[in-house]
């Protein structure tokens, strides 16, 4: 008998076959038992029928414990009522390891209790169906950035250097010197950007961030494309054509997910390039003239601001050309202002907030060397990153793009904490 799992069930219509399963659900009545089994692939309904199987049989289905570990062989049918398309008619069980008492039951947990128990709570659909979201979103970039000439590149962990501002970082020794765990691989990726043209990572970053909100953790996953002989307006239609192509992706291959999610897809089915483009002039304007007299220029938006402003768009926004005094220092000055850089975030609708920041770099060397003094940042630290532009400097651009928000957003859950295996939050470090 031919050993599947549920997701190739569709090929084995009319077929025994033997599954390797948890009871993720049971309901039975005197004849008839409705497991509903998980193995990771997917969901799927097991019936098991007592005039069809025997006493003893079906007294082994109607004790089966939730998460208890099985075997379970029987026929594939096709099904219409259920979400799946398919049902096994069991004819036989085999019990690996009976659980008791799992803690997470079908009825409602405190959020506390269910991150208490993350380990055992990614079990659940809802988190399946996340996890499966994340998964699609990854593969997804890589095909964009394969298919666009990018080479991957990784950056180090560990690092001797800042590019985000000194007061995030998590420090750490480095045998005798002092390291600090990467909150961004930008600067490298702009030395790899020098010698492979195209470049995209995807990596862990930190931020020892104080911040306790729906859109932070401590450690979370970035992509960050950095492109040589790239002016800014170039990378913004790049950012438009990868985050268009990340949810279409998700739509096409997700479908079950999106509904197990209870998604509305119909919010996702429009975010197609080009994106707006709002300035932070008219940003800092708008709000203004819009009841927020709690912001004024040259002043970062907080997430009540971003939401606002995104909110009269279905799509995602570009802001762009923040005040240089608010933004890091290696950002290109925009040609006619000193007062603003060209950059942009990406701002999601539906109240995710910022998904992107990027930017053009300066690539004139004493204007760096400038930039970085300004900063007050140690500039030994910097000298391999000021070599750049001391030989073959171009204009390049990049940016980088947080993985758990733009999950948290596709997904339509409330909070990063979900959309992330195991978050590493304020306050929280285990499991
Ligand atoms: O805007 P950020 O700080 O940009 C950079 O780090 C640049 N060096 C990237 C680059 O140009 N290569 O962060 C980029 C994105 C944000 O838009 C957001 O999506 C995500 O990273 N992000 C966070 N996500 C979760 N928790 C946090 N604490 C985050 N901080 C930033």
């Amino acid at each position: 008998m031919k050993k599947i799992t549920i997701a190739e069930m569709a090929k084995y219509n009319g077929e025994t076959v033997k599954l390797g399963a948890w009871i993720a659900n049971k309901r039975s009545s005197g004849k008839i038992a409705f497991l509903q089994l998980r193995d990771g692939s997917g969901f799927v309904q097991g019936v098991v029928v007592k005039a069809e199987v025997g006493e003893e049989l079906f007294a082994t289905a109607k004790g089966l414990t939730q998460e208890t570990s099985l075997y379970v062989t029987g026929e594939v049918k096709e099904d219409e009522r259920s979400a799946f398309g398919y049902e096994l008619a069991v004819t036989g069980i085999e019990v690996i390891h009976e659980a008791k008492d799992f803690p997470i039951t079908p009825k409602e947990h405190g959020t506390e209790f269910l991150m208490d128990n993350r380990h055992l709570w990614l079990r659940s659909r809802r988190q399946h169906a996340i996890m499966k979201i994340r998964n699609e979103i990854i593969r997804a970039t890589y095909e964009f950035f394969n298919e666009n000439g990018f080479v991957k590149v990784d950056p180090p962990i560990l690092t001797g250097s800042s590019p985000e501002g000194t007061s995030e970082l998590f420090a750490t020794k480095y045998f005798d010197e002092d390291a600090y765990l990467s909150q961004s691989g930008q600067l490298y990726m702009e030395a790899a950007a020098m010698a492979l043209g195209k470049v995209f990572s995807f990596g862990p970053t930190f931020r020892a961030e104080k911040s306790k909100t729906r859109r932070h953790l401590i450690e979370f996953w970035m992509i960050e494309p950095e492109m040589a002989f790239m002016e800014h307006e170039e990378s913004l239609e790049v950012q438009e054509q990868y985050v268009s192509h990340i949810v279409q992706s998700v739509l096409k291959n997700c479908k079950l997910e999106l509904e197990r999610l209870e998604r509305d897809v119909s919010k996702l089915e429009k975010i197609k390039a080009p994106f707006p483009r709002v300035s932070y002039d008219d940003a800092i304007k708008w709000l203004n003239e819009n009841g927020f007299d709690d912001i004024k220029w040259g002043e970062d938006f907080g997430a009540p601001h971003e939401t606002a402003l995104a909110e009269s768009y279905d799509m995602p926004i570009f802001i762009t050309n923040y005040p240089i005094g608010i933004k890091p220092f290696y950002m290109q000055p925009h040609p006619d202002r000193d007062d603003v850089v060209l950059c942009a975030d990406m701002i999601a609708p539906e109240g995710y907030g910022e998904i992107i920041g990027g930017s053009e770099r300066i690539h004139d060397y004493d204007l760096m060397k400038q930039r970085i003094q300004e900063h007050g940042l140690d500039e030994e630290a910097y000298a391999w990153y000021l070599d750049l532009s001391k030989f073959g400097a171009v204009p390049h651009s990049g940016f980088g793009l947080g993985l758990e928000r733009t999950v948290a957003w596709i997904s339509g859950v409330e909070h990063v904490r979900e959309s992330i295996p195991f978050p590493r939050l304020l306050n929280r470090l285990y499991p």
